[in-house]
C-alpha cells in the first residue's frame, strides 16, 4: 500500500499534493485506494446502503449550465412540469415501495414558489419520510421555509471549485453565490449534500484536489461525486469527458479524508458503465437513488446520455438494485440512513 493511502487511512487528511499524486496514480496504486475507501466505509457506515426514492419533477430551468441536458437554450428537450398533488401522488408511491427518504429534483423552475414548494414538502411530510430538496441556488429565507415545512435534507453540488471554469461554464451565476447557499442551507440545521462533475473540459487534477479538500473544510454531510458527460444538445457536445476511473478515485478519496459522510454512487458513473454503481459501491460509496420519476418523464430528464433505466417501473428499479446490493454482501438500509436518524434507531432498541 502507498504510504499516502496509509497516512489517508489513519489520519484522514492528506495535502493538496499528495491528492494530486494519488489522482494521477497508475493503475495498482488506484486499485489500492479504491479498495482502502471500500475498507473504511465499511469501518466508518457499515455495509448498509441507503435507498433514496428520486422524483424528477421538472426539467424547465432558468439556467443555461454549458454541460447541461436541461439547460434553458436547449430547444430540441421537451419539457414538462408535475404538478403539487403528481409529485405528492408519486411520494406516496415510494413509500408503498418502502423507500424512507424522498429526494425532489428539478430545474430552476419559477413556477414552484415558496408556497407551492411548502405546500408539496409539508403532505409529503405527512407521510412520515425524509425529506431531500435538490432545487438549485434559493435565498435564506426560502431555505428556512422548506426547513419549516418539514424538509431534511439538502443537494446542491458545488460543480468545481475552479472559480474561473464555474463563470465559465455556468454564465450568469456566481460561485460565491452558491458557496454561500451551502453555508446558509448549514446554518438552517439542513443535512447538507454538495459534490462535483470531474473531467469538465479544462478542469485541472489540482483543481480537482481543491473539490476535495473544499468538501472537507465545509465539513458537508453528503458529496455527490460523477463523470461529466457530453449531451449532443449542449456547446460542450465535442468535449470529451467520461472520466471513469478518474472520478472513482475522486470519490474514494473523498471518502477517506470524510469517512463518515454519505456517498451515493451516482448515476452517471451506471451511464458509462453498465455495473458502474456496484463498482463505485465497493470504492467508497453507501447511497443509491433509484429513480421513481414515473416512466412518461424520466426520458425527459436528461441531463446526460445513457441514463440506463428510463424504461424501468420504479419497483423493477428497486428490486433490481436490491438483488445486486445482496449479491456483493451489502444490506439495504432500513432507517432513513443520515446521523440523527442513526442516534434515533439506537435509542429505539
Ligand atoms: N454530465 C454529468 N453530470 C451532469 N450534471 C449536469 N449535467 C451533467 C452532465 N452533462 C450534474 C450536475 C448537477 C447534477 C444534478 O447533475 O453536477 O448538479
Amino acid at each position: 500500500m502507498h504510504e499516502f493511502i496509509d497516512k489517508a487511512v489513519e489520519t484522514h487528511n492528506l495535502t493538496k499534493d499528495e491528492l494530486v499524486f494519488l489522482l494521477n496514480s497508475n493503475k495498482q496504486i488506484a486499485k489500492d485506494l479504491l479498495k482502502a475507501a471500500d475498507e473504511v466505509r465499511k469501518r466508518f457506515v457499515g455495509d448498509e446502503v441507503h435507498l433514496r426514492g428520486l422524483i424528477e419533477f421538472s426539467n424547465i430551468c432558468k439556467n443555461n449550465c454549458l454541460y447541461c441536458g436541461i439547460r434553458k437554450d436547449n430547444r430540441n428537450a421537451t419539457r414538462y412540469r408535475m404538478q403539487p398533488d403528481e409529485i405528492i401522488f408519486l411520494a406516496e408511491q415510494a413509500k408503498k415501495y418502502g423507500f424512507k427518504t424522498i429526494v425532489m429534483q428539478s430545474g430552476e423552475d419559477l413556477f414552484f414558489t415558496t408556497e407551492r414548494m411548502c405546500y408539496i414538502i409539508s403532505n409529503i411530510k405527512k407521510l412520515d419520510m425524509a425529506i431531500t430538496l435538490s432545487i438549485g441556488e434559493k435565498s435564506f429565507e426560502e431555505y428556512q421555509a422548506y426547513k419549516e415545512a418539514g424538509a431534511d435534507r439538502y443537494l446542491l453540488r458545488i460543480e468545481t471549485t475552479d472559480k474561473e471554469l464555474y463563470h465559465r461554464l455556468d454564465p450568469g451565476m456566481s460561485w460565491e453565490n452558491r458557496k454561500r447557499c451551502l453555508e446558509d442551507l448549514a446554518v438552517l440545521g439542513y443535512e447538507v449534500g454538495s459534490g462535483s462533475m470531474v473531467g469538465l473540459p479544462n478542469q485541472t487534477i489540482s483543481s480537482i484536489a481543491d473539490d476535495i479538500l473544499f468538501f472537507k473544510e465545509m465539513n458537508i454531510d453528503m458529496a455527490g461525486i460523477g463523470p461529466f458527460i457530453p449531451h449532443k444538445d449542449t456547446p460542450l457536445a465535442n468535449a470529451t469527458g467520461r472520466a471513469f476511473a478518474l472520478s472513482l478515485k475522486t470519490m474514494a478519496l473523498t471518502r477517506l479524508l470524510l469517512p463518515d459522510i454519505n456517498i451515493p454512487a451516482t448515476t452517471a458513473m451506471e451511464a458509462l458503465d453498465p455495473n458502474g454503481r456496484i463498482i463505485a459501491l465497493q470504492s467508497g460509496a453507501n447511497v443509491i437513488m433509484p429513480n421513481v420519476t414515473g416512466c412518461e418523464y424520466k426520458k425527459f430528464y436528461e441531463l446526460y446520455p445513457g441514463k440506463t433505466d428510463i424504461n424501468d417501473t420504479p419497483l423493477h428499479c428497486k428490486t433490481d438494485i436490491g438483488i445486486k446490493i445482496n449479491a456483493i454482501g451489502r444490506t439495504i438500509g432500513k432507517g432513513y440512513g443520515n446521523r440523527g436518524d442513526f442516534l434515533k434507531n439506537v435509542s429505539n432498541l
